[in-house]
């Protein structure tokens, strides 16, 4: 049994930037933060645009910020957490300057803001094309000269503990549930291990492994959202998933997809079809930076038109040295594959990338289960309705980081002490599993038919398919589930599946084309959203 005053659940930027603020606020209590794997892997150290904030007042404004964000989201932002992050966003982003972290500046030494799908001004802070790699840095090297602070790595959290692990039913409607912290596996021993705290923060981050193709690495298998569903708390707006419009075609196949950054795009690449022609003004004035949800849209429906398995990004005409300056990781990266970015155009295709939808959260990153916050990819704040903006995602990140830090700190002396009724994890009558391959292989049909039915391009015939398959890998699962020792592959597995019924159902209901849910068969908006309901 392991105690600690808070427990933290990821260590991206959303769950870092948590942890130091409290820790470096509260000396005197014990903070630790889990990571799935190394502390140096998640979502947050593959970012390569940057991070929007509005920077210079001279040309941009919170106005402006405000309005693309709304445009991006399709009616379906909350405008109050809207302009909460929009207006404490370049705060946060002083903040993690303040902490070590690194923007590009221009010869005058003001930063560098880059321009982005959607974004009326330039206001993209960004370190390279690997910013977040340098914002995961700073977060850690914060960690060092933080004692109370402990990140324990190779750790993976498998369930949050409430009253129904003291014996209690629990269910959708059942007012007052807790959170008393979560079990665990320690992944170096196999055993499983029971965290107590006084206040839990999940910060898992996305979900993209349940496509085929996912610019997300391989840790992002909505294990937050995941667990918060079994513990009966609130999810929303699942069928809001963003695809990426350019992830490097590599005919080899890997994972995760190389991310082409929209940044890209914002420095005057062009969307062409493989014979070298335009097509991006056929479906919106913007051409290629154009919002990622009908740039992606686009691409899927040219390379259905042409049968062609990607599209281009043309950047040939611009200038080599900027190029190598700005984007010196996706110059490598294309090279490895025998594209020169200078010389022939880069294949693109869409891959997952984003979830908009997640554990529902008010203002002050709070969750419908008592103490139980949540921040970052995992969450639905309100912000991104049905499409994120590019760019806002560390920044939200950040700012919901920030509000928890400040609303537990007032709290969290009179937060009750940990419950130590909590009985350990009960493995009995499990066994070691005979073959891997039935994971894999569920795995395979998993990401496939979320692919094939529940992609880009939706229909009531695809969900309803989708549906059907997903139930049968959701029995074979369980049954292996409640017989056999937990590895990391059974658990993500098990919570993939919770993921793709989510997006899947989610996107049953939803009887319009909204954003970043396009269905055939509801091709157009309902006129009426019930902001109540948000
Ligand atoms: P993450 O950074 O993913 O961290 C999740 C943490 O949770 C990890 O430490 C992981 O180990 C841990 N974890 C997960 N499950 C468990 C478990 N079961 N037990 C214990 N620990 C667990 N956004 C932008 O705003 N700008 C960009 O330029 C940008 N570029 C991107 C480029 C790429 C290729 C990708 C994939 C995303 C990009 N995004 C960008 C999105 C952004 O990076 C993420 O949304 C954000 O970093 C998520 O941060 P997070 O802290 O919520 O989660
Ligand atoms: C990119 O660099 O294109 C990704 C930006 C984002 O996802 O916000």
């Amino acid at each position: 049994m392991i105690e600690s005053d808070v427990l933290v659940l990821g260590s991206g930027i959303a769950g870092l930037t948590f942890a130091l603020k409290m820790a470096h606020a509260r000396p005197d209590l014990k903070i630790i933060a889990l990571s799935k794997t190394a502390d140096t892997e998640s979502n947050t150290a593959y970012a390569q645009g940057g991070v929007a904030a509005v920077w210079n007042p001279e040309v941009d404004s919170y106005e402006k910020h405000i309005k693309d964000t709304l445009i991006a989201g399709d009616g379906l932002c909350n405008e109050e957490v809207v302009k909460i992050v929009v207006h404490e966003g370049p705060e946060r982003v002083r903040e993690i300057i303040e902490w070590g972290a690194r923007f590009d500046k221009k010869e005058n030494q003001k930063y560098d803001l880059g321009r982005e799908g959607g974004h009326s001004e330039n206001r993209i802070l960004h370190y390279k094309d690997i910013t977040g790699w340098e914002l995961q840095r700073t977060l850690l090297a914060q960690v060092e000269h933080t004692p109370n602070l402990e990140v324990l790595e190779h750790y993976f959290a498998i369930d949050l503990i409430t009253q129904h692990h003291l014996g209690h039913t629990i269910t959708r409607v059942t007012p007052g549930i807790e959170c008393y912290g979560a079990y665990a596996l320690n992944k170096k021993t196999g055993e499983i291990e029971t965290l107590l705290a006084r206040t839990t923060v999940v910060a898992t981050g996305g979900a993209g492994q349940v496509y085929r193709n996912t610019t997300n690495p391989v840790i992002a298998t909505g294990d937050g959202t995941a667990m918060m569903y079994r513990a009966k708390g609130r999810i929303e707006n699942m069928e809001f998933v963003q695809f990426h419009p350019t992830a490097l075609y590599n005919p080899q196949g890997e994972n995760p997809s190389f991310l082409i950054s929209e940044a890209v795009r914002g420095f005057g690449g062009i969307l062409k079809t493989p014979s070298g022609e335009e097509f991006m003004q056929k479906y919106d004035e913007r051409g290629s930076l154009a919002p990622r949800d009908i740039v992606a849209r686009a691409i899927d429906r040219e390379m259905k038109i042409l049968g062609a398995e990607y599209m281009c990004l043309d950047c040939r005409h611009l200038d080599k040295d900027a190029f190598l300056a700005h984007f010196p990781n996706i110059y490598e990266k294309c090279l490895s594959i025998g594209i020169d970015p200078m010389k022939d155009m880069i294949p693109v295709t869409p891959a997952c990338h984003y979830m908009c939808g997640g554990i529902r959260t008010d203002e002050w990153g709070r969750t419908s289960i008592k103490n139980l916050y949540a921040a970052g990819e995992c969450t639905c704040t309100g912000l991104h309705g049905a499409n994120r903006l590019a760019s806002n995602s560390l920044l939200e990140a950040m700012v919901f980081a920030h509000r928890i830090f400040l609303d537990l700190e007032k709290k969290i002396d009179s937060l009750p002490p940990i419950n130590k009724n909590i009985p350990d994890w009960n493995a009995q009558g499990t066994t070691e599993p005979e073959e891997l391959v039935l994971i894999v292989q569920s795995m395979k049909e998993l990401k496939d038919l979320m692919s094939y039915y529940v992609g880009i391009v939706r229909s009531n015939v695809r969900l309803k398919r989708a549906s059907d398959r997903l139930y049968l890998l959701y029995r074979e699962t369980e049954e292996l589930y409640s017989h056999t020792t937990l590895s990391p592959q059974l658990c993500e597995l098990r919570n993939l599946i919770t993921i793709a019924y989510l997006i899947t159902r989610s996107a049953s209901i939803r009887r319009e084309s909204r954003g970043l849910h396009y269905t055939t068969d509801y091709p157009n908006k309902l006129p009426f959203i019930d902001k109540s309901i948000l």
